[in-house]
Parts: C-alpha cells; sequence; structure tokens
C-alpha cells in the first residue's frame, strides 16, 4: 500500500512538461537524471517571470528593477544556506556549477595551502571534476594526488582512506555520491578523520544535495560543492559553499567587475566573499532558477523524497536480478539515485541504443569516472537513474526492454 505522501510525488510528474512526450512513439521513460534532472513547470516559471518582469542586472542599478532582481539574487543566497545548513549566507558562492566550485577551490585555496611534498587524497569513485582540478593543483604546487581504494563491494575502504591519511596530506576531496555507482560515502565519518589528520575537506554534493538533506555544519566539510541542473535547477548555476574564515582568507578566482572594494592601476581592494569570487554580472536566471528548484523540493520535503527513492532503489535492484545476463556493478552499503549494470555480450552503448528505442533514456559509457572503470576493469556501463518523477511503473518498463535487449544479444 503507497502513503498518501507516496502517492502525491508520484504526482509530480505531471509537473514535469518535458516528461509528458512520446519518443519513437513510446513513453518517455526518463532516467537519466544523474546526467541532469528534468525542471517542474516552477522552475521555468520562475526564469520566465524574471526576463518578463524585473530583468536587470544585480547590486549595480540604482532603479526599480536592479533593486528587485539584486534581492531575489540575494533571497536565493539566504535559501541555499538554509537548504544546506550553512551558517552565513555570505558563505555560499554561485558558480557555474559543481565543476567551477572544485576548480575555484582548487585554484584558490589549494594554491595557497599546498606546496612540495604535500598530498591531496581523493578515492577512486571520483568523477573528472573532483581529480582533475586536484592534479592541475599538484603540478602547480609540488603537490601529489593519492588515491583510497575500493573495497570489492564497491565502498571506499575506510580503512585504507584512514591509513592515507598523515601530516602530508592539506586537502581530501571526496564525492557524498558516486555519479557511477550510486554508492553513498560516509561523509560525515570521512570528514572527521580526515580532520583530525588536520588536513581541510571538499565534498562533490552534485548527486547527494536532492536525494538526502545535507547539513554542512553537521558533516564538519570546509568545502561543499552542487549543481543546480541536478536539483530540478537550471543549467550553468552552481554552488560553492565554503566555512567564512577560510573564504575570507582566500584569494579572488576571477578578476573583473562586482568583485572589489576599489581598483586604482597600482592597486586593487577585493571585496570580501562571496562577492570576492563572483566576478562579472553572475548568471543571474539560473540563481532565481535554483530558487525555485529548492522551494519544489521543500514543498515535497525529504522524508518523502527519500522514502520514494528508495522504494525505486529496491525495485531496480529487484527487477535487475531478474534478467541473468546482467550484472549489477558493486554492492555498496548504501546506494542513492544511481545504479551501474552490464549485459552479458552487449556493449553499453548497444544496450543504450536498444533501451532509446523503446523510449528508455539512460547514460551508457564511462560517465567521467575513466579510473573507476578502470580499478573495475570494466570499459563502460549502462546506468539507471532516478529524480522524485520517476515511478515503479519505470522500472518496470526498463526490465520489460532489457528482455528484449537480452533477446537481441543472448
Ligand atoms: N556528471 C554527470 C553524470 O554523471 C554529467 O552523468
Amino acid at each position: 500500500m503507497k502513503t498518501t505522501r507516496e502517492r502525491e510525488i508520484i504526482d509530480v510528474a505531471g509537473r514535469f512538461p518535458i516528461l509528458a512526450q512520446q519518443v519513437y512513439g513510446k513513453r518517455l521513460v526518463y532516467l537519466d537524471s544523474a546526467a541532469t534532472s528534468q525542471k517542474p513547470d516552477s522552475v521555468i516559471d520562475a526564469i520566465s517571470s524574471y526576463y518578463r518582469e524585473f530583468n536587470a542586472n544585480v547590486r549595480r542599478g540604482v532603479h526599480a528593477l536592479s533593486y528587485k532582481s539584486t534581492e531575489a539574487y540575494e533571497a536565493t543566497r539566504a535559501k541555499v544556506a538554509a537548504f544546506i545548513g550553512a551558517e552565513d549566507p555570505d558563505e555560499i558562492v554561485f558558480t557555474r556549477g559543481t565543476t567551477e566550485s572544485i576548480n575555484l577551490v582548487a585554484a584558490t585555496f589549494g594554491n595557497e595551502v599546498l606546496s612540495e611534498g604535500d598530498e591531496i587524497l581523493l578515492t577512486t569513485l571520483e568523477h573528472h571534476a573532483n581529480i582533475v582540478p586536484w592534479q592541475m593543483a599538484a603540478k602547480r604546487t609540488g603537490a601529489r594526488v593519492i588515491v583510497a581504494p575500493l573495497t570489492s563491494d564497491g565502498d571506499v575502504d575506510l580503512q585504507f582512506f584512514s591509513r592515507l591519511l598523515s601530516e602530508r596530506t592539506k586537502i581530501v576531496a571526496i564525492a557524498h555520491i558516486s555519479n557511477a555507482l550510486g554508492t553513498v560515502n560516509p561523509v560525515k565519518k570521512m570528514t572527521e578523520v580526515a580532520k583530525r589528520a588536520g588536513a581541510h575537506v571538499l565534498i562533490d554534493g552534485a548527486q547527494a544535495v536532492h536525494h538526502q538533506k545535507v547539513d554542512v555544519q553537521d558533516i564538519g566539510c570546509d568545502f561543499y560543492a552542487f549543481s543546480g541542473h541536478k536539483m530540478y535547477g537550471p543549467t550553468g548555476i552552481g554552488v560553492l559553499y565554503g566555512r567564512k574564515e577560510l573564504l575570507e582568507e582566500m584569494p579572488p578566482y576571477q578578476g573583473g567587475g562586482d568583485m572589489i572594494a576599489s581598483v586604482s592601476f597600482e592597486k586593487t581592494h577585493f571585496a570580501p566573499p562571496p562577492q570576492r569570487f563572483e566576478a562579472g554580472t553572475p548568471n543571474i536566471e539560473g540563481v532565481i532558477g535554483l530558487n525555485a528548484a529548492i522551494d519544489f523540493i521543500n514543498e515535497i520535503g525529504f522524508d518523502a523524497v527519500t522514502a520514494h527513492e528508495s522504494s525505486l532503489m529496491a525495485e531496480i535492484e529487484k527487477v535487475l536480478r531478474q534478467h541473468d545476463n546482467v550484472s549489477i556493478i558493486g554492492n555498496p552499503k548504501q546506494r542513492v539515485g544511481a545504479i551501474s549494470f552490464t549485459v552479458r555480450n552487449a556493449h553499453p552503448h548497444d544496450v543504450g541504443t536498444v533501451l532509446d528505442h523503446e523510449g528508455i533514456a539512460v547514460r551508457a559509457g564511462h560517465h567521467c569516472a575513466q579510473p573507476l572503470m578502470r580499478a573495475l576493469d570494466i570499459p563502460a556501463t549502462v546506468r539507471a537513474s532516478f529524480g522524485v518523477y520517476n515511478s515503479v511503473d519505470d522500472i518496470r518498463a526498463l526490465g520489460a526492454a532489457l528482455a528484449k535487449v537480452e533477446e537481441l544479444f543472448g
């Protein structure tokens, strides 16, 4: 029996206009939310209202429209802070997305704290966005990247992780939830041991903030990065949370308008954070859309989100196990939002193409996690990932389509 709340949450699919369409004459079943989520009507409407009613640059104008856009922009900063449990809205920096948030920290904080012989500790699960910026920082500073391995179940080996920490470890950068396997890292515990060793901790929360309640103060991390577009908001907007005392010490990332206190040809004084890190006209429509996306999630509530999504995860695991030729990749202690699998005798891209022709959108490939694929000794996987709008019917449709895949490649 579904509770009323679970029924309500399933009904939110009707708020996503894009999901009403058919592809190849089949009902669209969107199982690629880890790549990007679909957007509810309220997010689309908020962006449209901004352009119809109060489009103006922020923090610059002395006119009514600019006051209104600035108010909406800064109100979103406060809303984001509350959404992730930050102490102060000034700890929220708007960026282009998770990738830019991590690059910002690597290029500013990284340059400040890293030197020859220091270590940056990552895990094998990381997305390229949480690998490459650190490799670049290591090259600039003479530090080196080291990597915590996984257990055979696809969890980070916590004992190994702890053993890799030393006085050389200056930065620990870890995914909250793996985009490829759905593995949930025990980030609070990992942060605690990393901090005990004297390291600073950045968490890539791109796959987490919309699936479960995140409280950055409870986790105890120094930085937390995420994107708007995976949490029902627009593309091109992201967030970097940074502890205030760290942001205050960090040099700017980019120079330009709006990040300064005063400029002369001799010397520029930078604005305090977060403005220091927001050079140029920001993505105002993105911020407005992000505001509506947070409202959308808050209206549903995380209790209902997690209840619904864990029932979807249980269903998808059950359905995949019914297929003899399908292997689920990893068996982590907790899996949220995404699951990867392979089909015997079929390349993941071919599986993805057959599923597409059945109306089912999945991602196939290395999921921007090539080191993880190498560690698993597979070239690629098929990944099904979901959001609040998915239903058990979607998972059953995937099961029926997989039967066709097996028939074709069996
Ligand atoms: N990081 C996104 C994904 O996992 C694009 O698909």
